[in-house]
């Protein structure tokens, strides 16, 4: 069984952090799956519960940045210009690690992902437990992320010790991850801190070439992700289909408001704005996976802002299976 806490039983679920458990919690990207990241049998177990590969290395959450150095070394000064502008936040830092962080935590790299979350509960939760958290997004492998703790349970119910229950993510993707671990700076992973923001803090910033991310640097990013069971489709307005050719049920998401268009879907979505888009996406595929959508079209937004991020795992999703 798996246990609902309150947000304000978060000391709770910090002793179960504690005495070697997995808790899921609520961030301002997505609810993550805790673990101590020190602890193999804490970490095996976030692995197992999440049918997750064994390549793909796990952020690790901290309350207070003074715990950054028990965790990495060769800390860079843009790291702490990046942490002044942004976190706590939906930032995280890719930086040389030290032997306390399991080889098992970060897939054998000798680098760690570090991450400072700004949610109440997460902060509350992190500073109780006062250890190294390692926390991927709290959903089964593959599947789209979990912004609701009932999206949690729809994944992991019976297979994770508790979840604190919390109202929804407020931003809906994961966080914008940044390696610093060479002279250039890269961005392996768009998300709500957005490349205009980070160079205003450095200008030299890159954004990783769809070869480079799918290799050695974030090996997380060439496996299967955020695909619900439905196809999904990145249009740019309205798409074309031939609705007499076959019997699908079909599902629209975008900025355009195809109501007009009501008995060509069976499911409509208009968000008015990108940030409402972002914050509804996971959840929308959830809910057509419920209700048997053969088909998502999804409309493409602007590369600008958190545009990027949201055409990035738009594309991910609208991946053609292997
Ligand atoms: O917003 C988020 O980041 C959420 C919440 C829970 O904090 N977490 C999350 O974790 O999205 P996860 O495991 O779903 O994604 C972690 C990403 C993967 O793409 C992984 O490859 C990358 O971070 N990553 C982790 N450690 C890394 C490392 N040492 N070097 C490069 N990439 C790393
Ligand atoms: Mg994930």
């Amino acid at each position: 069984m798996t246990l609902r806490l309150e947000p304000r039983e978060y000391l709770q679920a910090a002793d179960i952090l504690r005495r070697g458990g997995i808790v899921a919690f609520p961030t301002e990207t997505v609810y993550g799956l805790g673990g101590d990241a020190t602890l193999p049998s804490a970490i095996a177990a976030i692995f197992e519960a999440k049918g997750r590969p064994s390549d793909n290395p796990l952020i690790v959450h901290l309350g207070s940045p003074d715990q950054l150095t028990d965790c990495c070394r060769q800390i860079p000064s843009l790291a702490y210009s990046l942490m002044d502008a942004f976190c706590p936040g939906p930032l995280t830092l890719v930086l040389p690690k030290k032997p306390i962080i399991l080889d098992r935590v970060t897939a054998s790299l000798p680098s760690v992902a570090v991450r400072f979350p700004a949610h109440e509960t997460a902060r509350k939760l992190l500073l109780a437990a006062d250890r190294p958290i390692a926390a991927p997004s709290a959903n089964r492998s593959g599947s789209p992320s979990a912004t609701r703790w009932e999206a949690v349970l729809e994944d992991l119910d019976g297979r994770i010790d508790a979840v604190l229950c919390d109202r929804a993510a407020e931003i809906g993707l994961e966080s914008t991850v940044v390696d610093l671990t060479s002279p250039t700076p890269i961005i392996l992973r768009h998300g709500a801190i957005t490349l205009e923001q980070l160079r205003a803090i450095e200008a030299n910033f890159a954004t990783a070439a769809p070869e480079l991310s799918t290799t050695v640097n974030s090996p997380g990013l060439r496996h299967r992700h955020y695909q619900p069971r439905a196809r999904v489709y990145l249009c740019e307005s309205h798409p074309y289909f031939d609705r007499k050719k076959e019997p699908m049920r079909r599902a629209w998401i975008g900025l355009t408001d195809l109501s007009p268009d009501r008995d060509r879907f069976a499911l409509i979505q208009a968000c008015s704005t990108v940030d409402e888009y972002a914050r509804s996406l996971y959840e929308y595929f959830r809910h057509c996976d419920a209700l048997q959508i053969d088909e998502i079209y999804c409309q493409a937004v602007t590369e600008a802002g958190l545009g990027r991020a949201l055409m990035d795992r738009l594309r991910r999703a609208a991946q053609p299976p292997a």
